[in-house]
C-alpha cells in the first residue's frame, strides 16, 4: 500500500503535501517524495527511509540554495510553489532506493507522477515507449505513467493525454499527475485503490484518504472507478474514462483528527479489520498477475530458496504462530512437503535439530519478535535456509534470513493482530502452492483453479465484513456478560479456532480455551454447561462431518453453540443455536474467511464491555523481550 496527497491553490504547498503525507505514512513507508511545480518547472525531492528523512533532505536541499542562491529547492522559487503531489511507498516493483521512490517523471521532465497499486501491463508499454526514445530512471512498474501520459500529450492537454494513457494501463491503481506545460493544475485517476478529494477554498486537496487533508477542509468527494478528477485552484471537475462530465455530490465528514486517522471507524481494530480486503489484495496482486501460476520472486525473494527442500520448519509466536499452523495444512496438502513447526520460544530450547536441506519460515508481522528473531538465528547458525514473512520492511529479521517474504498489510496500529493475520495467511497460500508447482505436486489446472479463488478473497472479505458486521454485534451483545468461551475446530479449523480465542481474551480479558474438536472429549468437555458459549469453526472440509460430530458432544452438554460454516450449507442450522455463514470458496482458503467473524465477534464483546481494544492491557505491539 502507498500514500498519495495532492494539492493546488493558493498556499506554499510543500507543508501541506509533508504534512499530508504524515497522515498516510501507515499506507507504506519505505521511501517517499514530493514534486512541485512552479515558474513552469518541477521541483522533486525523494528520500529512502521514513518520512522524516524526507523532511531532513527538503531541509537540506532549502540551505543548500541557501548558500548557492539559486533555485533548487522546492521552498525556494521566487513564488513558493502553490500545486504539487507526494508519495510514501511501500515497494512492489524495484528496490528500496532513491530512484524507485515517486514520484516518477518522464524523460523530459515536465510530467510527474505518483501511484499507488500496480500497472500490470507495464512491460509491454515500456518496451514501446523505450523505442520511442523515453530513457526510464526507476525499476518500477509506474514510471510508465509518467512517459506515457508525456508521450499523448505531444497531441493534446494534460487532460487529454491522462485520458489516453488511461485507456491503454491495465490494472489496479491511482494516480495523481501534474505537467509543467500545464500550471496549478493535477490530474487523479482511480481504477481500483482508493483516492479522495477535499474542497477548498481557492485550494482543492486530493489522497489516498481523507486524513491526508482533514486540518484543511472537511468537504470531501469520493473518486469512483474509472474516473478522472481534474483539480485547479477553483474547481474539482470530475469525468468518466471517456471524457463525460461527472456530478459529484460533496460530503460533509464532522470526524475529528483521530477519527479520521482511524478512516472515521470508532477504533483502528475496527479500520483495520474494514482494511483486510484491500490488504490481502495489495500482498497477493504482485504475486499472481499470471493466469495459471504463483511468482514469489522479487528484489527481496530469489525463489531459488525453494529449491531441494525437503521439509519445512516454522517457528512463530501469537497470532503468527495460529498463520503458520494454517501455512502447515496447505504446505502438506498441496506441495506435499513435510511441515514441522513449534513456538519459537520453545524450539529454541530444545537443542533443535536442522538440515541444510530444511526451510525454516519465520512468521512476524512486526519483524522484531526477539523469540522469533532468537529462533530464525538459530536455525541459520545449524544451517537451515531461513526466510522471514513479515509485514515490516527493515525490521530486524528481515536481516537474519536468506529472503523475505512481505506482506502488504500497511502499518497496523492495534495491537491486536488482525490485517497481518489474513495478508500472512495469504503469503502462506500462495507459497504452498509455489511449492507444489515447483515440485509438480499438483496438476496445472488444480493450481490455476486455486489461484482463481485466491484471487476472488479480497470481494468476498469485502462482503463479509460489510454483511456481518452489525449482526456480530448483535450476537456480541447476547454474549457479552459469559465469562467462559470454548472454541473447537478440526485441520485448518482449529488454527481459527486458536486465533478467535487468542482475539477474544486478548481484548475483552475473558477467559477463552481452544481445543481440536476430538480433544476436546479428553478434558475440556468438563468445563461445558448450560451457560456456556461454544464457537464451534465448521466450514467446509473432507472431515466436516467429525467436527459436526464433536458439535453433538457439545450439545449433549446443554452448552450454547455458535457454528462457523459456509455459505449454503445445510448441516449446521439443526445443530447450532447460531450459524454465521462466510462465502464458499475452496475449503482450505475457508480459513482465511472463517478468521473475520471471530474478529468482529471479540471485537464488539470488547466494546461492549467498554474496553480499550486499540491498547490491551500488559500487550504491546512489538515484544522484543526474550
Ligand atoms: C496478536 O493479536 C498479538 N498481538 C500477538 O499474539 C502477536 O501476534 C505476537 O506477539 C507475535 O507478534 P509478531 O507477529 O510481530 O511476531
Amino acid at each position: 500500500m502507498c500514500g498519495i496527497v495532492g494539492y493546488v491553490g493558493h498556499r506554499p504547498v510543500q507543508e501541506i503535501l509533508l504534512a499530508g503525507l504524515e497522515k498516510v505514512e501507515y499506507r507504506g513507508y519505505d521511501s517517499a517524495g514530493v514534486s512541485v511545480l512552479s515558474d513552469g518547472a518541477i521541483a522533486s525531492v525523494r528520500a529512502v527511509g521514513e518520512l522524516s528523512h524526507l523532511r531532513r533532505a527538503v531541509r537540506d536541499l532549502d540551505t543548500i540554495a541557501d548558500v548557492a542562491g539559486q533555485a533548487v529547492a522546492v521552498a525556494v522559487a521566487e513564488r513558493p510553489p502553490t500545486a504539487g503531489i507526494g508519495h510514501t511507498r511501500w515497494a512492489t516493483h524495484g528496490r528500496v532506493t532513491e530512484s524507485n521512490a515517486h514520484p516518477h517523471f518522464d524523460t523530459s521532465d515536465r510530467v510527474h507522477v505518483v501511484v499507488n497499486g500496480i500497472v500490470e501491463n507495464h512491460a509491454i508499454l515500456k518496451r514501446r515507449l523505450v523505442d520511442m526514445g523515453a530513457t526510464f530512471t526507476s525499476e518500477t512498474d509506474a514510471e510508465v505513467i509518467a512517459h506515457l501520459v508525456s508521450h499523448h500529450m505531444a497531441r493534446g492537454s494534460l487532460i487529454e493525454a491522462v485520458r489516453a494513457a488511461y485507456g491503454e494501463l491495465h490494472g489496479q491503481f491511482a494516480f495523481a499527475v501534474m505537467s509543467a506545460d500545464e500550471p496549478d493544475t493535477v490530474v487523479g485517476v482511480r481504477l481500483g485503490c482508493p483516492l479522495v478529494i477535499g474542497r477548498g477554498q481557492g485550494e482543492q486537496f486530493v489522497g489516498s484518504d481523507v486524513a491526508c487533508f482533514l486540518e484543511h477542509t472537511r468537504d470531501v468527494q469520493y473518486v469512483y472507478d474509472g474516473e478522472l478528477v481534474v483539480l485547479r485552484p477553483e474547481s474539482a471537475e470530475f469525468l468518466s474514462a471517456d471524457g463525460t462530465p461527472i456530478e459529484r455530490a460533496i460530503t460533509h465528514v464532522d470526524w475529528d483528527a483521530e477519527t479520521a486517522e482511524k478512516g472515521g471507524y470508532e477504533t483502528f481494530m475496527l479500520k483495520e479489520i474494514h482494511d483486510q480486503a484491500d490488504a490481502v489484495a495489495e500482498t497477493i496482486r504482485p504475486r499472481t498477475l499470471g493466469t495459471t501460476g504463483v511468482d514469489l520472486a522479487d528484489p527481496d525473494f530469489d525463489e531459488a530458496l525453494l529449491d531441494g527442500v525437503d521439509r519445512v520448519l516454522i517457528l512463530a509466536a501469537g497470532t503468527s504462530f495460529h498463520a503458520g499452523l494454517i501455512a502447515r495444512y496447505a504446505i502438506e496438502e498441496w506441495a506435499r512437503v513435510p511441515v514441522e513447526m513449534d513456538i519459537a520460544s520453545e524450539w529454541i530450547y530444545r537443542n533443535p535439530i536442522v538440515s541444510e536441506r530444511e526451510l525454516v519460515i519465520g512468521i512476524t508481522q512486526s519483524g522484531e519478535t526477539a523469540d522469533t528473531l532468537t529462533a530464525m538465528r538459530l536455525a541459520r547458525e545449524r544451517g537451515a535456509k531461513v526466510i522471514a514473512c513479515t509485514n515490516v520492511r527493515g525490521s530486524s529479521v528481515t536481516r537474519e534470513c536468506d529472503g523475505v517474504l512481505y506482506t502488504r498489510a500497511g502499518m497496523e496500529v492495534s495491537v491486536a493482530a488482525t490485517k497481518t493475520f489474513v495478508c500472512q495467511v495469504a503469503t502462506m497460500y500462495l507459497l504452498a502452492l509455489r511449492l507444489a508447482e515447483l515440485r509438480g505436486a499438483m496438476a496445472p489446472p488444480r493450481i490455476a483453479e486455486l489461484l482463481a479463488e485466491i484471487k476472488r478473497l479480497p470481494h468476498q472479505i469485502t462482503e463479509l465484513v460489510a454483511g456481518l458486521n452489525g449482526r456480530l454485534q448483535a450476537t456480541a451483545e447476547r454474549h457479552a456478560p459469559s465469562t467462559f468461551f470454548l472454541y473447537l475446530g478440526r485441520h485448518v479449523g482449529r488454527a481459527v479456532a486458536l486465533e478467535g480465542a487468542l482475539k477474544l481474551k486478548e481484548i475483552s480479558y475473558i477467559a477463552t480455551d481452544a481445543y481440536a474438536g476430538g480433544e476436546m472429549k479428553h478434558g475440556p468437555i468438563a468445563l461445558l454447561d448450560e451457560k456456556t458459549p461454544v464457537v464451534c469453526v465448521a466450514t467446509d472440509m473432507p472431515i466436516l462431518d467429525k467436527m459436526i460430530g464433536n458439535i453433538e458432544e457439545v450439545r449433549a452438554r446443554g452448552a450454547h453453540v455458535i457454528a462457523i460454516a459456509t455459505e449454503g450449507d445445510g448441516r449446521l442450522a439443526p445443530v447450532a443455536e447460531e450459524v454465521i455463514y462466510v462465502p464458499r470458496t475452496d475449503w482450505m482458503l475457508q480459513a482465511l474467511l472463517a478468521v473475520i467473524p471471530l474478529q468482529l465477534f471479540a471485537y464488539h464483546i470488547a466494546r461492549k464491555r467498554g474496553l480499550n481494544v486499540d491498547k490491551p492491557r500488559n500487550l504491546a505491539k512489538t515484544v522484543t523481550v526474550e
